[in-house]
């Protein structure tokens, strides 16, 4: 019997993956760039044993651990993970998993992004697979291979940036910055944690059919730049606008998308308009991004922190606020969840 436990961090999105060149090894068609989130980390335990009948996965519910059914094209995801990753391994025995987050799970705050790359993490040490556990770029391009490319962003700690490309061997992530870097934060403004009802694998599919979709994607060359030169200057107001710009973006497909796909709800207008209306009036710096959810990421300064969360919590829609430092990405931990 062996048993691993490893730790991950979700990442907000500045510069948004969507859509995809190969959708069987999930290649994202943009390079993509994120931030690490302090707060919602998933913690992951896996137990390997030939006495094991079947594979099992559980997460953890708020109150307990409930089975995860293959029912959703994502589940199926984790459970192909594993089956890949044993036979890599060589190894016939099965796995008991259990798997908890520290935030709402499927609100926009890219639950599979953290989920993922801890499960396959965790996978890879159970089976053996240490020396790709600890090369980071490999460790991404296995983590990119469950389904989720965000996913892989969150191997390292910090800033970092997703890698398009040809073949399997081209799509990695890479650092920008370490978690150390800058005293960036990233305060979420909870409107909702109601699950989403296009899945991200159906939103990438359908990016092509967005009049809009390859407009995105001629912006996309200079806004990496700008973006990757704003966080090695830690330029706050360089970076903003391309945050906000790439949110804009990203839903204008998704709205004109078929099918189309409408995120927003009347809390998350109300914060954007807020938030540009500190900057107007207040010189307050913060900008919104908005993932696959409802739900507000307000980038600031630390030094802006306090004042953002106070107004955020004010605005009548926000029944919570979630505040994120950068962070380490994937490691292992020493304490089992079972
Ligand atoms: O990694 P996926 O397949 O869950 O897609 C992520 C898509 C967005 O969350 C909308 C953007 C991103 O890059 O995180």
């Amino acid at each position: 019997m062996t048993k691993v436990t490893v730790q991950s961090p979700a990442n907000i999105a500045f510069i948004k993956y969507w859509g995809q060149t190969n959708e069987n090894i999930f290649i994202p068609r943009n390079n993509n760039i994120s931030m690490t989130l302090s707060a919602c980390q998933t913690i992951t335990t896996i137990e390997r044993s030939s006495d094991i009948k079947e594979d099992k996965i559980e997460l953890y519910n708020g109150t307990d651990y409930a089975p995860l059914f293959k029912d959703t094209h994502k589940n199926k995801n984790a459970y192909d993970q594993v089956e890949r990753i044993r036979k890599m391994s060589g190894s016939k025995d099965k796995v008991h998993i259990r798997s908890k987050n520290t935030f709402p799970s499927d609100a926009g705050i890219a639950s599979s992004a953290s989920g993922f790359s801890a499960l396959t993490a965790a996978l890879l040490l159970v089976f053996d697979q240490k020396k790709i556990f600890n090369d980071k770029k490999e460790l991404s391009k296995e983590v990119r291979l469950c389904g989720s490319g965000s996913a892989a962003r969150s191997v390292y700690g910090g800033f970092v940036e997703l890698l398009t490309g040809n073949s399997h061997d081209e799509s990695y992530a890479v650092q920008i910055a370490d978690e150390n870097h800058w005293d960036l934060v990233d305060i979420v403004a909870v409107i909702n944690t109601n699950k989403k009802k296009i899945s991200s694998s159906q939103g990438h599919a359908s990016a092509d059919s967005s009049p809009y979709y390859k407009t995105r994607l001629e912006e996309m060359k200079s806004r990496i730049k700008t973006t990757r030169e704003a966080i090695v200057e830690k330029n706050s107001e360089k970076l903003g606008p391309c945050i906000e710009e790439d949110t804009i973006s990203l839903h204008i497909v998704m709205m004109t998308s078929k099918p189309a796909n409408y995120i927003w709800e009347p809390g998350t207008i109300a914060i954007m308009k807020a938030i540009v209306e500190w900057r107007e009036k207040d010189n307050l710096q913060a900008y919104f991004s908005i993932d696959a959810g409802a739900n507000v990421h307000v980038i600031c300064e630390k030094k802006n922190a306090q004042e953002v969360q106070k107004r955020l919590k004010a605005i009548e829609f926000v029944k919570d606020t979630i505040y994120n430092e950068p962070c380490t990405g994937t490691h292992e931990i020493q304490d089992h969840l079972f």
